[in-house]
This record gives C-alpha cells, structure tokens and sequence, in this order.
C-alpha cells in the first residue's frame, strides 16, 4: 500500500502541494485527474524521489521513502513513465528496454528472464527489438517505455499522461496494455489528462485542483459526481476542449 499523508511541496518559494493525501492499494489503478497546473506530475515526482516533500510522508507499507533518493525508490520497486520522452531514440528497442533492468544487470539470467517475459506481454518489443526507437510512432514509443518499466517488474507502476499526444488508435494499444497489466496484478498509479479514458481504465479516481485533493472514491463515484461538472464544463476536460 502506498500512503501519502499530509504531503507538502514545490520548487520555489510557495509550495505546489498543500497537504495531500492518498492512497494506493495493491492490485488497483488510482487515476488523477484536474487542470493544468493542479499538481499531478509533482505528486508523482515526490512519490519517484524526484522531488523531496517539505512536509508530511510517503511510505510503501512500512517503509518511509520520503528523503529516499530516486535510486532508492525504484530498487524499492516505484518505477515512472515519465510526462516527457524517455526513450533514447538512437538506441534500439531491444537496448531501450533492457535499460529497464538496471539494477538487475549482473544477474544475467534474470535479466534474459525478464526481457523473454516482457516481450510476451508486450510482443512489439520482440518484433521491433532491433530497430531504433527513434524510428517508432508516438503508441509504440509509449509501449516501450511501459515495457522499460517492467524489466523490474515493479510493485507500483506510475504513469504520467499515458494518452498524451497518441491518435485513437495508439490510445487504444495503450489502455488495452494498462488494462491487461492490472489483470495481471500490477499496481498502477497514473494521472491523466483525458478525463473518461482515464477514469475508464481506472478502480480508484482522485481529483486534485491548486495543489490539493479535491475528490475521491471509487473511479465511477467521482466520475458520476457533479462536482466534475463544476471542474470539467460539459464532462469535457478543459484540456479536450482547448484541443477541440
Ligand atoms: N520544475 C519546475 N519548476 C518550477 N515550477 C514548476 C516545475 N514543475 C512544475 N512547476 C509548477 O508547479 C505547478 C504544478 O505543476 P505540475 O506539473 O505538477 O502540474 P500538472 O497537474 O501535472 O499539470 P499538467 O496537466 O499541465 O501536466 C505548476 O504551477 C507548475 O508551473
Ligand atoms: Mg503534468
């Protein structure tokens, strides 16, 4: 289980996050949802060790990882799909992906283990393996940045804007990919930006606006609640209708 409690943080003089709270229990997929600027990717930048909390706590069960460094984090099993590329993209598929299992690279037999086991899941990783990432669409690159994750096969998998900039069919690749990882018992944690996509693939939604947590419940309850007309006009996010 993960807990944040009471989480202040920022980057400057103010703090972004202005005490929040949240919860991720194991084998769900919690969505954040809520404007540009709201705080999401800085919740899971304090979650990752990108960004220390001033105040409050982040514990993996019984362990604090709050002050941990990012290295830390992840050995620990958090690892993140950035907002951002991540790819290298001059490096193949192949090396992208092993990357992944950093940690894990002197035990070579784990890591083939993994690798054969990622390529499963996710068979664009084995059928493009040898090409340079730089070569593959917006959906692919986002499906081997998730299979980069899963070379540590991971306790909590966050995902920061997974739709951004993919058509619908690359949308659906990856949700059909988040989907299937979350019946396999992978945790997730991701914030997304397309509202019913998100809430969609969801168990668990948590709205957040000026650096607080607004709502929460189960993904359908906070979907359904009209407080989500007040924050996203019409159930359209603010951000679907800027891009029309
Ligand atoms: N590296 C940074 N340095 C300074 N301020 C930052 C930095 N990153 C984010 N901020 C500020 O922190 C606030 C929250 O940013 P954050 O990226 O967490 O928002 P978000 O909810 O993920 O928004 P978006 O939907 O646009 O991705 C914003 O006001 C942003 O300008
Ligand atoms: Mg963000």
């Amino acid at each position: 289980m993960l807990t944040l409690e009471n989480v202040t943080a920022g980057y400057g003089g103010g703090d972004v996050l202005q005490g929040v709270d949240l919860t991720c229990a194991p084998g769900t997929v919690t969505c954040i949802v809520g404007p540009n600027g709201a705080g999401k990717s800085t919740v899971l930048k304090v979650i990752s060790g990108l960004l220390r909390c001033r105040t409050g706590s982040v514990s993996l069960g019984e362990t604090r990882l709050d002050g941990l460094d990012p290295s830390r984090v992840l050995a620990l099993g958090i690892t993140q799909v950035p907002q951002s590329q991540a790819l290298f993209p001059g490096m193949t598929v192949r090396e992208n992906v092993q990357l992944g299992g950093y940690l894990i690279r002197r035990d070579r037999k784990l890591l083939a283990a993994r690798y054969a086991a990622v390529c499963e899941r996710i068979p664009l990783v084995a059928s493009r393996a040898g090409d340079h990432a730089g070569n593959l669409s917006g959906g692919q690159r986002r499906m081997v940045e998730i299979a980069r994750c899963l070379m540590l096969e991971p306790k909590l998998l966050l995902l920061d804007e997974p739709s951004l900039g993919l058509d619908p069919q690359s949308l659906a690749g990856v949700a059909g990919l988040i989907r299937s990882l979350n019946e396999g018992g992978t945790t997730m944690l991701l914030v997304e930006q397309n509202v019913r996509l998100g809430l969609g693939l969801a168990t668990h939604g948590v709205v957040m606006e000026g650096g607080r947590v607004r709502l929460t419940g189960t993904a359908a309850a906070v979907r359904d609640n009209p407080e989500m007309a007040a924050l996203y006009l019409g159930g359209t996010s603010a951000k679907e209708t800027q891009r029309g």
